[in-house]
C-alpha cells in the first residue's frame, strides 16, 4: 500500500470503489458508470431509487452547472439535457460529496465555486460544451478525496507540511504520494470512461500548457481554482495560491471589469 510507488499508488486509486466506508448504491453507480454499455436510461433508474442522490443531482443541476433561469426538476430531463459525459460526471460529483466533506471540509464548496466560474466563462467564450467544462471544474480535485480516503494519514501529512513550510498542496503530496492528485485525478477519470477533453481537464488544471485537446477548457478550469481560492471561498487543503499560467490567463482574454462581474455572478449563486 506504499504510495510512493507509482504502481501501487495507481492500482489504489482505480479501487477506490472496493472501499468499505464507500456506500452501496455509489458502488453501484460507479460501477455502472464505468460499464461501456450502460444507458442514460439505466442510470436514470439508479439515481431515481436514491432520493438522497436525486436531490443532491437537481442542486447541483440547478446552481452550478446548468446556467438557465427555469429549474430542472426531474432527473431524466436533466440527463436528456446533459448528455452521457456530463452525466457521469454529474453524478460521480453528486454522490461524491459527502464523501468530499468528510476528506476536506470546504472542498465540496471550492469544487462547486470552481464549476460556477468554468461555467460563466465557459458561456462567455461561446464554448459548445459549458456543461462538461463546468463538472469538471467539479471533479477537478477528485484525486484529493482518493487520497484522503486511502491513503489518509499521508494526507493529513501533506496538509500539514503545506501549512508549516507555506507552500502549496501540490508540493507537498510530491513528498508522500509518486504522483499528485492531478494525475489521480486522471486515472480515476478514465477508469469511468470519461471523454478525452474532460480527463484532460481533470489532469491538467495545474499545468493547462500540457492539455492537447482541450487547452482553452483547462485554462479555464486553472484560472477558476485560483480565482476561488484568492475569493477565498471554500478550502482545498492549503491556504497558498497555485502559480497562475500566465499564457492560460492570456488565453482567457478577460478583463478586470469581466473578472469583476464573474465574481458577482458567483457570489450571487452560492447566495440561493
Ligand atoms: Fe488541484
Ligand atoms: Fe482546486
Amino acid at each position: 500500500m506504499n504510495p510512493m510507488d507509482p504502481a501501487i499508488l495507481r492500482s489504489s486509486v482505480e479501487t477506490i470503489d472496493s472501499l468499505p466506508s464507500i456506500p452501496t448504491s455509489l458502488k453501484q453507480i460507479m460501477n455502472l458508470i464505468g460499464s461501456s454499455r450502460v444507458t442514460l436510461e439505466e442510470i436514470a433508474n439508479l439515481i431515481s431509487q436514491d432520493l438522497a442522490l436525486t436531490s443532491r443531482v437537481l442542486k447541483v443541476v440547478n446552481s452550478a452547472i446548468y446556467g438557465v433561469p427555469e429549474r430542472i426538476s426531474s432527473i431524466s430531463y436533466a440527463i436528456m439535457m446533459l448528455g452521457m459525459d456530463t452525466v457521469r460526471g454529474l453524478v460521480i460529483g453528486a454522490a461524491a460529496f459527502e464523501l468530499m466533506q468528510k476528506v476536506m471540509a470546504g472542498l465540496w464548496r471550492h469544487s462547486i465555486a470552481c464549476a460556477t466560474v468554468a461555467r460563466i466563462i465557459a458561456a462567455r467564450k461561446d464554448l459548445r460544451n459549458v456543461e462538461e467544462v463546468a463538472i469538471a471544474a467539479l471533479l477537478h480535485d477528485v484525486g484529493k478525496v482518493c487520497f484522503g480516503l486511502k491513503y489518509p494519514l499521508e494526507l493529513k501529512l501533506a496538509m500539514d507540511q503545506a501549512q508549516d513550510d507555506e507552500i502549496t498542496l501540490l508540493e507537498a503530496e510530491k513528498g508522500y504520494f509518486a504522483e499528485d492528485h492531478a494525475a489521480a485525478g486522471r486515472w480515476l477519470t478514465e477508469k469511468w470512461r470519461f471523454n478525452r477533453k474532460m480527463v484532460e481537464i481533470i489532469a491538467c488544471h495545474h499545468v493547462p500548457r500540457l492539455s492537447c485537446t482541450a487547452r482553452l477548457e483547462t485554462s479555464i478550469v486553472h484560472f477558476a481554482d485560483i480565482l476561488v481560492r484568492a475569493r477565498g471561498i471554500g478550502f482545498a487543503g492549503d491556504k497558498m495560491m497555485p502559480v497562475l499560467d500566465d499564457k492560460a490567463f492570456d488565453m482567457l482574454r478577460l478583463s478586470k471589469h469581466d473578472i469583476r462581474r464573474i465574481l458577482e455572478e458567483l457570489e450571487e449563486s452560492l447566495d440561493e
